[in-house]
């Protein structure tokens, strides 16, 4: 039996437009007390991580969709100020660094950047 592979299940987080050029959108969680995701931007290319800091297991940041970016390079814990590189999600620097965020697949198309599940 030969089957072809099913399409991975997306759903629509937003487009690139919606987040700023070396910054970042929270994207609120759909159930209460899960996790958010936080979707960076550099560009055309976009990441996305669950929105949990891997230092205390809280969300990184403090204030709705408030969040610290430098040089479109790194995003910032607001809490204790770790240091997430955009790519990757590693923590370069801070008090959990070499930990990282972890990462939501995602699929940009014609702008539009949706969940892989
Ligand atoms: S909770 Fe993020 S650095 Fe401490």
């Amino acid at each position: 039996m030969n089957a072809a592979s099913p399409e991975p299940l997306t759903s629509f987080l937003c487009t690139l437009d919606d987040i700023p050029d070396g910054g970042a959108l929270e994207i609120a969680a759909e159930q209460a007390g899960a996790p958010g995701i936080v979707v960076l931007r550099r560009g055309d290319d976009a990441w996305a991580y669950r929105n949990v800091c891997p230092h205390f297991s809280i969300p990184l940041n403090y204030e709705p969709n408030t969040f610290w970016a430098y040089d479109a390079e790194l995003l910032m814990c607001a809490h204790h100020s770790a240091m997430f590189r955009f790519e990757d999600g590693v923590c370069i620097d801070g008090p959990c660094q070499g930990a990282a965020l972890t990462r939501v697949a995602i699929r940009i198309e014609q702008r539009n950047i949706s969940a892989l599940s």
